[in-house]
């Protein structure tokens, strides 16, 4: 670690043939909302494979301070022993969510129906992401917010005097903006409607049905999902299987993909449709997957991605397709970058406000690595030309996704790829960088990081 910047860079070299099986870690998404729902069980919720990054561990500090008891035992299994939905105490403190956008939007959703103000910060990335979209829906419902920056953190929730039941579609397709207004309904009488004309991740309303919450989804013909909850139904403790991150398993997919003669088993991926777009489209170019032993896990489906390197081509990833890879372009521009021809991310608008604006960090990054890139408000354009020259150093911005796309692009280049801070890989997978090794991959550290 650099003691001038606090900074500590990771360089990824050109590597031999990647080899063997990993696990993911487990899914973030999936994660944070075991341990708010377990939180409003009254009782023991257990959780299998718990992702133990920064960001959920965010979470399950804050469940802590609303009054949860949150344990873990020797053998990974976590426990959240909870209030009861209506039941969270008074924190004491600000509640400090770091980098997680997921986590405190979600948190604010579960405070909004509570009668006491709890005031929620983040850091340096978290403090600048817009929070307006959740705040207007929690507003209708009568919930009182004060924020200093108009739609940013730090911000004070407070439930309402008279909460309203709301109907609300949302106007980004946002699972965070989704599961908020469904978690601030579950303590409101009266039914509460959201309308997602895009489908987003489905994992809360998967939760909240199996925790008991009186939750209905009906999908018209054109796709448009409705989404109704009851409020006041009590909440049922679980034993829950968090399955593998698909967002963390996109990593040595594309490793394994352009690395040549790879061939890498990823186990106990999340399958679940609103989750799947990557694996669709890096098919769609020609890579080489296959999925076995499809099983069930926790409610989810789940199987092991086998990957071998292959020859990629450009390919034009539809608009509609972007809620179910969201959190993956940023890797799929590194596999566009050593694909023949042109690879087009059409609306993708909503990567501008994630943990940095990851349009103009992967267009900065890849450039400065040699290879082609065209980028407008919402579109990012790849030319690849087989095999990209590397050799830069790429700045990270507390971006987790950021930094191990280019950990993971370096390993492919003619000269290694170095970027300025591994510290931000942490909030989502802490073991990246020891099993991206222990399939050969060259990472190295710079400055004694
Ligand atoms: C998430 C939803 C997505 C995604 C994020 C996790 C979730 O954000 O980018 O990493 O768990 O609900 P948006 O809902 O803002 O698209």
């Amino acid at each position: 670690m650099s003691k001038e910047t606090g900074k500590n860079p990771l360089r990824a070299a050109p590597s031999g043939p990647l080899e063997g099986s990993i696990r993911p870690p487990g899914d973030k998404s999936i994660s944070h909302r075991a341990l708010m729902l377990g939180a409003l069980a009254l009782g023991e919720t257990s959780i299998e494979g718990l992702l133990e990054g920064e960001d959920v561990l965010a979470t399950a500090a804050a469940m802590r301070a609303f009054g949860a008891t949150v344990a873990r035992d020797d053998t990974g299994v976590w426990t959240v022993r909870g209030l009861g939905v209506g039941g969270l105490l008074e924190p004491e403190g600000v509640i400090d969510y770091g980098n997680a956008g997921t986590g405190v939007r979600l948190a604010m959703g579960l405070a909004g129906s509570h009668g006491f103000a709890t005031t929620f910060t983040g850091d340096h990335s978290l403090v600048g992401r817009p929070m307006g979209r959740v705040f207007d829906p929690l507003r209708r419902m009568g919930v009182q917010i004060l924020s200093r920056s108009g739609d940013r953190l730090p911000a004070t929730i407070k439930g309402p005097d008279v909460p309203v039941p709301i109907e609300y579609r949302v106007p980004v397709a946002s699972a965070q903006v989704k599961s908020a207004v469904l978690l601030a309904a579950l303590n409101f009488s009266g039914t509460t409607t959201v309308i997602e004309p895009v489908a987003t991740r489905d994992h809360t309303e998967r939760m909240l049905a199996a925790f008991g919450a009186a939750i209905e989804t009906t999908v018209a013909e054109d796709g448009v999902r409705t989404i109704t909850i009851d409020g006041g139904a009590d909440l049922h403790p679980q034993k829950i299987v968090v399955p593998g991150d698909p967002s963390s398993a996109a990593f040595p997919i594309v490793a394994a993909l352009i690395v040549e003669g790879s061939d890498v088993t990823v186990e106990n991926a999340l399958l679940n449709p609103t989750r799947a777009g990557l694996i669709e489209t890096l098919t769609e170019m020609g890579g080489d997957i296959a999925i076995d032993n499809r099983r069930t896990v926790g409610g989810e489906e789940v199987g092991d991605v086998r990957v071998r390197a292959s020859r990629l081509k450009g390919v034009a990833v539809p608009a509609d397709r972007a809620p179910s890879m969201i959190d993956e372009y940023p890797v799929l521009a590194v596999a566009a970058a050593f694909a023949e021809g042109e690879t087009r991310m059409e609306g993708i608008g909503e990567l501008r406000v994630k943990e940095s604006d990851r349009i103009a960090m992967m267009a900065a990054g890849l450039k400065a690595n040699g290879v082609d890139v065209e980028d407008g408000p919402d579109r990012l354009v790849v030319r690849g030309n087989g095999r990209p020259e590397g050799g830069a150093t790429v700045e990270t911005a507390l971006d987790h996704r950021i930094a191990m796309s280019f950990m993971i692009m370096g390993l492919a280049t003619r000269k290694p790829v170095t970027i300025d801070d591994q510290g931000p890989i942490a909030t989502s997978f802490p073991a990246f960088r020891d099993m991206m090794a222990g399939l050969g991959a060259r990472f190295e550290s710079v400055d004694g990081g």
